[in-house]
């Protein structure tokens, strides 16, 4: 009697699952590179990344931390919504704006209004050395001089020696940020057109003179996508022949945005839907149709702005442990469609940030004022971008597969180095709350298929999650990033294991191994 009341409540703890891991790839599997993860800053409150007189070092730290582990430049793009409601003048040193106030909801507002001079433009200049950036141009607002004037001082700004000595470029243009919208916003009042767009393009590109530089300029940045020729989306822009005007044949990246939905309360429901494995392939290939039209014209798809929920987050859930889990998951499958970068979008205070480099006042989560100010810190979502940065490594040709494993809860991608497999990281999706009290696990049963040396022994690596919908307190491999300065703090832990004994990975948890 009590022995099988015994079995009933352990039996289901651990469960199991075989996986085969290629030894090696060919030439076709997908390559990653370790840049996968980039960032897209809402404009307003750039400086506040980047610093205005002086470099913020916080920012450029985990920006560091991540080259320091790749050897690849990082790539930013700054813009979005604030982008579409930029006015220059060259008065402005830096910027000039206005904010309305604080809500429950939105605790962090976009400014409503913000005017830039040349100062704002060359912040850049404190990024990593290399860094590729983006940047957006108004658009929305439907003015030429402010077009004209912004590309001016955008180009004068990476045009000059401390760009140059830096190798920071102006990698891309973009002209304007989910113009499909401009009609339900008021910004246009009958729909964007391909022609409108191409004639105020025509000015931006003059004025960049791209004819004469390695810019280019990202196309698309819609909101949605209706997936077809009709409506906006890369088909329909090409259809309406964007390519083939003068500033359209510029384009050699096509930029999707995305979230996951629109939610201003959270809950762990909402935490769980997040990490689940289907739902965020779901979500990814809904765009394999534009992915394939993109890459029929031969040119380079990019999620130019995505996170987890519009509403800048979720309150507990897009800020949380469990959206680590989905940022690495979402950036890791989204390298298997066809998409080359993903750049998770950021502002000061958002919920949803890998990294809040300011000092914060009210809270993120509802806007109360905070008794102790919050100092510049990483959110949880930034150890999903140190994992794929070291399950990428800095070989700089490095390819990564999706493993097969049948299981609802848990994803794995093996990563290889000139065809050999490196690596391998395992996401354990299902959400263990606060409040739970069984924890359950999963043995992984590995065994590898093809020619070539066989692995018997690996090293480990675990995020080391409290619960789903923790804030703060994770640890890599026995390591914080949660730090005052960004840097890698506490010490590393160190665990081996063996091909043939397997190994366990627990709900809400990643595992790295590396042989
Ligand atoms: C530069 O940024 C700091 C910190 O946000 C701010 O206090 C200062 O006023 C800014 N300086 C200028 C000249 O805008
Ligand atoms: C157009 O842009 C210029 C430069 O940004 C600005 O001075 C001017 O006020 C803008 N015009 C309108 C109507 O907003
Ligand atoms: C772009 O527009 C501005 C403002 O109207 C104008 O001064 C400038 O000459 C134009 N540049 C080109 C290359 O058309
Ligand atoms: C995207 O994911 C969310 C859960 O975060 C889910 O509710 C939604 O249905 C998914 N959308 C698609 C198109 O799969
Ligand atoms: C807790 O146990 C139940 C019953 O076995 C299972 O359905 C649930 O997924 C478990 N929760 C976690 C977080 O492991």
């Amino acid at each position: 009697m009590l022995r099988s009341f015994c079995l009933i409540l352990i039996a289901p703890l651990v469960s199991s699952v075989a996986l085969t891991i290629p030894l090696t790839v060919s030439d076709s599997a997908p390559s990653v590179t370790g840049n996968l993860f980039s960032l897209s800053i809402e404009q307003d409150r750039w400086l506040d990344w980047a610093g205005n007189v002086s470099r913020d070092n916080f920012f450029f730290n985990t920006l560091n931390n991540l080259v320091a582990l790749t050897g690849s430049d990082p790539k930013i793009r700054i813009g979005a919504d604030s982008e579409d409601h930029t006015l220059f003048s060259a008065a402005v040193p830096f910027v000039q704006q206005a904010f309305p106030p604080p809500t429950t909801t939105v605790p962090y507002p976009e400014a409503t209004s913000i005017v830039v001079g040349p100062g704002f433009y060359q912040g850049a200049k404190f990024l990593p050395k290399g860094t590729g950036v983006t940047w957006g141009v108004n658009f929305g607002g439907k003015n030429l001089t402010a077009i004209f004037l912004e590309t001016q001082a955008i180009i004068n700004a990476f045009s000059s020696s401390a760009f140059k000595d830096a190798g920071i470029t102006l990698d891309f243009l973009e002209l304007g940020n989910e113009a499909d919208l401009y009609k339900n916003n008021g910004l246009r009042s009958s729909s964007y057109s391909v022609s409108q767009w191409i004639s105020l393009a025509t000015n931006m590109s003059r004025t960049a003179n791209l004819a004469h530089s390695d810019t280019k300029i990202w196309g698309g940045a819609f909101a949605e996508s209706s997936h077809s020729t009709g409506g906006f989306s890369p088909q329909g822009i090409f259809a309406n022949g964007i390519l083939d005007s003068e500033p359209g044949a510029f384009i050699s990246t096509i930029s999707q945005h995305h979230y996951s939905g629109s939610f201003c309360t959270g809950s762990g429901g909402l935490l769980q839907d997040l990490m689940t494995k289907a739902t965020i392939r779901s979500n990814l290939s809904s765009f394999t149709p534009d992915i394939q039209a993109t890459q029929a014209q031969g040119l380079d798809y990019v999620l130019g702005e995505t996170n987890s929920y519009s509403c800048h987050g979720a309150p507990g859930v897009s800020n949380t442990a469990g959206a680590a889990l989905w940022t690495l998951d979402y950036a890791l499958f989204a390298s298997q469609i066809g998409i080359s970068q993903v750049f998770f979008h950021e502002g000061i205070g958002y919920k949803y940030n890998l990294i809040q480099p300011a000092v914060l006042t009210r809270s993120t989560l509802n806007g109360s004022p905070l008794a102790t100010p919050l100092q510049p810190h990483v959110q949880p979502q930034y150890y999903a971008a140190i994992i794929a940065a070291e399950a990428i490594g800095d070989s700089q040709q490095t390819q990564a597969i999706e493993l097969s494993i049948s299981n609802t809860r848990i994803s794995g991608y093996a990563f290889y180095e000139v065809g050999t497999v490196k690596r391998a990281v395992f996401i354990n999706s299902l959400a263990f709350l606060s409040g739970a009290t069984n924890r359950t696990s999963v043995h992984l049963d590995l065994s590898f298929s093809g020619s070539g040396a066989r692995p018997t022994t690996f090293s480990v690596k675990r995020l080391v999650i409290g619960h789903a919908d923790d804030g703060s307190g994770l640890t890599w491999g026995g390591r914080t990033y949660e730090t005052t300065d960004g840097r890698v703090g506490g010490t590393a832990t160190s665990e081996k294991g063996t091909v043939s004994a397997g190994i366990d990975i627990p709900a809400t948890q990643v595992v790295m191994i590396s042989f």
